[in-house]
């Protein structure tokens, strides 16, 4: 089949502003469904417009594809500011599409991550023939699960995906605008070299290679609680305006699984029509950001698991059939969710997220009080504790536990040189972070759905952070992270009304751990790990509860900080016990 494609059209905003678009148009005369992808890391890399599905086979499949530059990127007009743009942006573009003569009026929406996004946005405004999406590892939010965690500002992300991704196209722009030197260009080029020594840089708001280039990095730094700046741009406060059904596809291990997950559930409540409601679709793979293919350096999933052998182009096309080709193909009455289930390394369908069938079990913390390290006397169980020593440990900025692999988006990302599963042993060595284990386990055990830690905790410090790390330790010690989470301890009641601590005094905290599912197989242990720092995926809490972004090398300083596990402090891990002996 021919593929015409017409480049660089100019397709006017709602404020005058033109977009360049490029439709990649199957061969026929007649009107088509068409596949709307917005991405603002430019249309002519193919690697990037290929992202999450295949444009070529979705053109022969007889959809005309519209890849466009989002507003102030590459060939398009206007200011680029993350987020703010593209629900109005992508509502014209959809308005645009349908009046075009190649165009059935019948459109859906593709993309990954920043393009998901586009996806998300454009739908809050319901407009006219956006029938369907299928959003792909991308968020719910752009405060937590974005921007931040738990309240931490996740720096690794942040930081590295705005120098290579974003700032970098804003300079080569305006060098062709003669706005900008070679030599301008060659120090950003050196900034993202350098980017693994710029996590370090204090104060936060201290980035030399982001002034001028991007003013929303700063923008992010001034706004660490959840407030208006947030939720106007934040997809799952706009739920009930989203009329479209969603396929929504995730990773295990991406950056975004938590928006992902909630997006899916979010929309099944809360969805704007009867069929946005009931057509919410799930699908989560072994992957990370950028990482797809099923294995990874210290893991592999099997054959299976790679998103090419799943073939995730044809089910998105499938779905896309469906929905705006009205093909009767059975989409309708397929189970709602498919989750690839780590460790017994299959597919598996199932009715719903989290799973109807889920046995949500606490496992207790128990010591002597020397958790500290893999070396030490942490265990797991499910018995409830008696009376137990707290375990203690200093957590000191200076010296922070470094990320060793987990939903990461730092240098190295489509290769996964730093995420995924990777062992834990370098960090269970320390002492700043305490493990609990289960004794080896006697039968398999499957843990598939969300998992949370309720923390009973105190600090010498005002502000300090608690993170938390699920763990399958297999008989020859290799220790994997499956997920985890983190919680800045001034957001424990509320992210968006942060309250610091009384120094020494016992608080109830509960971190989100996210998700996963994984069969821990006879003669592993599950393992918790418990530490307040987790660097560079999220920034370093200073400790003196003062604003963070502003906190100078000088001002760090070190917490003691105790993890309580008695009567009256029974903390715990909650796992979703999956039982289909
Ligand atoms: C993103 O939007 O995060 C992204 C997607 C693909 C490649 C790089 C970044």
């Amino acid at each position: 089949m021919q593929i015409v494609i017409e480049k660089n059209l100019k397709v006017p905003m709602r404020d005058g502003v033109e977009l360049a678009t490029d439709v990649y148009h199957p061969d026929t005369r007649e009107p088509t469904p068409v596949l709307v992808q917005r991405l603002p890391y430019n249309k002519e890399l193919t690697s990037l417009v290929n992202f999450s599905l295949d444009i070529q086979r979705a053109v022969r499949a007889g959809y005309t594809v519209v890849v466009q530059d989002t507003r102030g990127r590459f060939a398009s007009g206007g200011q680029f500011n993350p987020f703010f743009h593209e629900a109005e942006d992508g509502a014209d573009t959809i308005a645009w599409v349908r009046r075009q003569p190649w165009s059935s009026g019948r459109i859906g929406m593709v993309g990954g991550s920043y393009f998901g996004a586009t996806q998300w946005l454009a739908a809050t405004q319901a407009p006219e023939g956006l029938l369907a999406l299928a959003p792909y590892v991308t968020a719910a939010d752009y405060h937590e699960g974005w921007a931040y965690q738990g309240g931490a500002f996740e720096l690794g992300f942040n930081l590295h995906w705005t120098l290579l991704f974003l700032a970098l196209g804003e300079l080569q722009r305006r060098l062709g605008a003669g706005q900008a030197t070679l030599e301008d260009l060659g120090a950003l080029i050196q900034a993202v070299d350098q980017n693994d020594a710029l996590f370090w840089r204090l104060p936060l708001t201290d980035m030399p290679p982001l002034e001028g280039l991007a003013p929303y990095y700063f923008d992010w730094l001034a706004h660490p609680d959840e407030d208006d700046y947030w939720r106007r741009i934040a997809p799952k406060e706009h739920y009930a305006n989203i009329t479209a059904p969603a396929l929504n596809i995730g990773g295990w291990y991406d950056l975004f699984l938590g928006g992902t997950l909630a997006n899916y559930r979010g929309m099944k409540e809360r969805g704007g029509s009867p069929t946005a409601r009931q057509h919410q679709r799930l699908i989560v793979g072994p992957w990370a950001h950028g990482v797809a293919g099923g294995a990874f350096s210290d893991r592999l999933f099997g054959m299976m698991a790679g998103a090419d052998a799943f073939d995730l182009t044809g089910v998105q096309l499938r779905w896309f059939d469906y929905w705006l080709k009205g093909l009767d193909n059975g989409v309708d009455r397929e189970r709602p969710v498919r989750l690839f289930v780590m460790g017994a390394n299959i597919w598996r369908e199932e009715d719903d997220w989290p799973l109807p069938d889920t046995r949500f079990t606490p496992y207790y913390l128990h010591s002597g009080g020397r958790a500290n390290s893999a070396a030490g006397d942490g265990v797991l169980s499910t018995e409830p504790p008696g009376d137990e020593p707290e375990d203690v440990y200093l957590y000191d900025p200076r010296n922070p536990v470094p990320t060793v692999g987990g939903p990461t988006f730092l240098p190295g990302l489509f290769v996964g040189a730093n995420a995924g599963p990777r062992d834990q042993r370098a960090v269970e060595a320390r002492a700043d972070v305490l493990c609990y284990t289960t004794a080896p386990l006697e039968r398999p055990v499957e843990v598939t759905g969300p998992v949370a830690l309720v923390l009973y905790a105190a600090s010498s410090a005002l502000d300090t952070d608690f993170t938390g790390k699920l763990v399958d330790v297999a008989p020859d010690g290799r220790a994997t992270i499956l997920t985890e989470g983190i919680l800045r301890a001034r957001y424990r009641e509320s992210p968006s009304a942060p309250t610091l601590l009384e120094p020494g005094r016992i608080y109830e905290l509960r971190l989100d751990l996210w998700a996963t599912a994984n069969v821990f197989d006879v003669g592993h242990r599950i393992r918790l790990e418990v530490s307040s720092s987790n660097f560079p995926r999220f920034d370093r809490n200073p400790n003196t509860g003062g604003t963070i972004a502003e906190a100078r090398a000088d001002d760090l300083v070190q917490a003691v900080n105790r993890v309580y596990h008695d009567r009256a402090h029974p903390s715990h891990l909650i796992l979703p016990i999956i039982d289909r002996a």
